[in-house]
């Protein structure tokens, strides 16, 4: 097959994912704020979440990440043309994860290197920008990364956050040409976002430390430094939206949740995966979950829980799967793939 005719087209080439070993599980936490097994778990789902060792930065985790993608898409680092890191954890202000990944992976004939934040739907954004470049160059081969160190923006006397967060990364290998890959994962079916800046209080992250609020020479942070969240207002705003874009690009693609063979939403919170099937008519054994094992972990959520999902063989080949997300901003984001 030579370029792919349809606009829209875009293939996944390899999938990857990396977490850090040491787990920290809501026993932990007890012992760290005044909360217990009984309540994260009832609340959230999550019984476990991977925190980096001291010193491990957002770029590392991706690069293992994306060396994990590589390796399945039989591809080599300066194969990639393009990379893209969505996180809200960067290794620095500047320069871009990107640029650091770039150099780590020796990636030398990478034309362009940039972070994203879109909160937790960081990687989905990703892949619209990576649309946006295959569809002007279709050899192009782009690296879209969801990598976050969440941990390093956590307050962890703040109760409200701290047990619902934790580390890791996935990445994705793009192209918008299939000459001469055989081993062609998936096609990107569609991509839909929006953007609600106007709520983007609810959940904050950093409201000192930014240009917004300075920080002066030897200044300590304070709790605004971390992670910040009107948790009931976020639940619910989460629900909505991610329903609501997941049933429009469905009927966009003139598709149902009957057609769907396996559905992938953020996992930030059982319970909002729950709602959200249960308004979209999706039974629980078709939607993916890991969230018990990993908590939420922001951008790199959504392609940690695809790669997962695939390498652990739960999507097989002519599958179609929809993936949902919902981030600080708010971001929403939605994409359906077929494998
Ligand atoms: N342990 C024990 N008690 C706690 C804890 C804890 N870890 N955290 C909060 N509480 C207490 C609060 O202090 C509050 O007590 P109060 O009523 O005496 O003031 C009470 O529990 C809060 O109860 P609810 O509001 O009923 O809790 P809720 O059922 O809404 O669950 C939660 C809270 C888990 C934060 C939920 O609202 C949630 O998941 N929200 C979405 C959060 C999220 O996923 N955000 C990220 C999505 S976007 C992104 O990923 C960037």
């Amino acid at each position: 097959m030579g370029l792919l005719k349809k606009k829209n087209n875009m293939i996944i080439l390899g999938l990857g994912h990396f977490v850090p070993e040491d787990i920290l599980t809501n026993k932990q936490l007890e012992q760290m704020v005044d909360t217990s097994d009984e309540w994260i778990t009832t609340r959230t789902g999550i019984k476990a979440r991977r925190i980096v060792k001291k010193g491990v930065a957002c770029s590392d985790l991706a690069y293992n990440a994306s060396k994990n993608a590589l390796e399945n898409a039989k591809l080599d680092p300066i194969d990639i043309t393009h990379i893209i890191v969505g996180t809200f954890t960067s290794d620095y202000c500047a320069p871009a994860t990107a640029c650091v990944l770039q150099a780590k992976l020796g990636s030398k004939k990478c034309e362009m290197a940039i972070d994203i934040a879109a909160g937790c739907s960081g990687f989905t954004y990703g892949l619209e920008l990576a649309r946006g470049i295959v569809f002007n160059k279709p050899e192009a081969k782009v690296l879209v990364v969801g990598s976050e160190v969440c941990s390093s923006r956590m307050n962890f006397k703040d109760r409200n956050t701290c047990v619902l967060f934790g580390d890791g990364a996935g990445a994705a290998i793009v192209t918008g040409h299939m000459n001469g890959y055989p081993q062609v994962i998936s096609q990107v079916i569609d991509i839909e976002l929006k953007t609600i800046g106007e709520l983007g209080h609810l959940l904050m992250v950093g409201l000192e430390g930014g240009s917004a609020e300075p920080l002066a020479l030897g200044q300590r942070v304070s709790e605004k430094y971390f992670t910040r969240m009107k948790g009931r207002e976020v639940f619910k705003h989460a629900v909505r939206n991610m329903t609501e874009i997941s049933e429009h690009i469905l009927k966009k693609n003139n598709l149902t949740s009957q057609d769907l063979d396996l559905f992938i939403p953020h996992q930030a919170n059982y319970r909002i995966i729950e709602a959200v099937a249960k308004k979209m008519n999706i039974p629980m054994e078709k939607v993916f979950i890991n969230v018990d094992r990993y908590g939420n972990t922001s951008a790199a959520s959504i392609i940690l829980a695809l790669s997962e999902a695939y390498s652990y063989g739960r999507i097989q080949k002519g599958d179609l799967v929809l993936l949902a997300t919902f981030g600080a901003g708010f971001t929403v984001a939605s994409a359906i793939l077929k494998f």
